[in-house]
């Protein structure tokens, strides 16, 4: 018989990554993508699988439909990585970012503990609950203060998970994951609208990119290796929490530099502030510039994870490098140009 698993999601970044890796595992794979005139599959036909997968319509603010799916299916496992997962849009809608982040995950671990306890969950959750870091580096004992409408909403997303396995014995994880990243990255997050820019930039359509705070830094890894350790976490006897992270931050600035020097383009850095800007060197050309409308209200300056205990119990290490990650993802947005 073969697996059964679940992907809330599966049309994002990391459900892609999932699906692969589940399909290559022998898994039967039930993906929910939302209900839309055009079902969003880009990213399942970018990695050749997106008709090996069978498709369920879903979304986590429609309590009904999550029954109907729970119900009339028996997953072994079910990852919820369906999520509002733009930090800096959470502010414009926070009360969907707390419904679907937060609500969203009691409905479907109620229906889980209702119809399929025996079901395995993993829970997605964020670095971004440590939002104005207590201590450095960050693991699963370090206390939370997020930031943002959408690092609130996963707080809550993160402890539902952690009482639901404490008050019914559900095999509930949650991944407590930094920052990853891949050429299939969301075009809005920093380093894929980096490698982006970058990309029209070597290509001739030379538009300054413009971008917001330079100096937060963040522990980036590649979604590749991170859906390796949520796949791990739910192969364990007992559920549990578990921080996913590389051990190294870099300033946003660095990003950019890693990222320009693997297509080719050297950068010179002048100004502070808002006068700050990054001159492609041999030409003269603004590169990057800022814009304060990419300022954010409230700021993570500094995510450092440590993952020890993940290595530890789960054998699990990050493979791919900061350098690596953003070379990945430029020569990948310069090969594909225009995008
Ligand atoms: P992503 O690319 O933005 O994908 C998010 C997925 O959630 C998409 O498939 C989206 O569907 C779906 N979705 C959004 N609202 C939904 C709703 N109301 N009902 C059902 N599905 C909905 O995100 P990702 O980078 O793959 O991240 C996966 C998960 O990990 C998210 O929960 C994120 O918050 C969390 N996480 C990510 C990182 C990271 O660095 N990538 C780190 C820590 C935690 P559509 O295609 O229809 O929009
Ligand atoms: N998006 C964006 N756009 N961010 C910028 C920009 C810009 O133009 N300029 C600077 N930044 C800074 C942000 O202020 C933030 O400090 C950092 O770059 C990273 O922003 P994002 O790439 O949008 O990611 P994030 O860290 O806010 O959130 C991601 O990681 C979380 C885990 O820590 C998302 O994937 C979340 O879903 C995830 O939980």
């Amino acid at each position: 018989m073969k697996m059964r698993a679940l992907i809330t999601g599966i049309s994002g970044q990391d459900g892609a990554y999932l699906a692969k890796l589940l399909l290559e595992k022998g898994y039967h794979v039930t993906g929910a993508v939302r209900r839309s005139s055009h079902p969003e599959t880009t990213r399942l036909q970018k990695l050749g699988i997106a008709d090996d997968i069978e498709y369920v319509y879903f979304d986590l603010i429609e309590t009904n439909n999550i029954i109907r799916i729970i119900r009339d299916s028996t997953f072994d496992e079910i990852y919820n990585l369906a999520a509002q997962s733009f930090v800096g849009s959470s502010w414009e809608q926070p009360v969907y970012a707390a419904d679907v982040n937060g609500l969203g995950v009691v409905r479907l671990l109620d229906c889980i503990r209702t119809f399929t306890p025996q079901s395995r969950f993993y829970q997605a959750s964020t670095s971004e609950m440590f939002g104005l870091v207590r201590s450095t580096p960050q693991n699963e004992d370090t206390p939370f203060h997020p930031r943002s409408p959408y690092g609130v909403a996963k707080t809550y997303g993160h402890y539902i998970t952690v009482n639901y396995r404490e008050s019914f014995g559900i095999h509930a994880s949650s991944g407590i994951l930094f920052n990853h990243e891949s050429p299939l990255r969301g075009s809005e997050f920093v380093t894929r609208k980096i490698t982006l820019g970058l990309a029209r930039f070597a290509r001739g359509e030379q538009v300054p990119l413009a971008l917001g705070n330079l100096d937060a830094k963040r522990d980036w890894g590649f979604a590749g290796d991170y859906v390796e350790g949520m796949w791990r976490m739910l192969q364990q006897e007992t559920a549990d929490d578990y921080v996913l992270a590389t051990g190294v931050t870099t300033p946003i600035r660095d990003f950019v530099r890693f990222a320009a020097e693997a297509i080719g383009i050297e950068l010179e850095w002048t100004g502070t502030g808002e006068a700050e800007q990054a001159l492609e060197r041999k030409t003269g050309k603004v590169v990057v510039q800022i814009n304060p409308r990419f300022y954010r209200p409230a700021e993570v300056s500094l995510l450092l994870g440590d993952a020890a205990k993940a290595r530890a119990k789960l054998g699990w290490e990050p493979k791919v490098g900061v350098r690596e990650l953003a070379a990945m993802m430029a020569q990948a947005d310069f090969d594909n140009w225009p995008a």
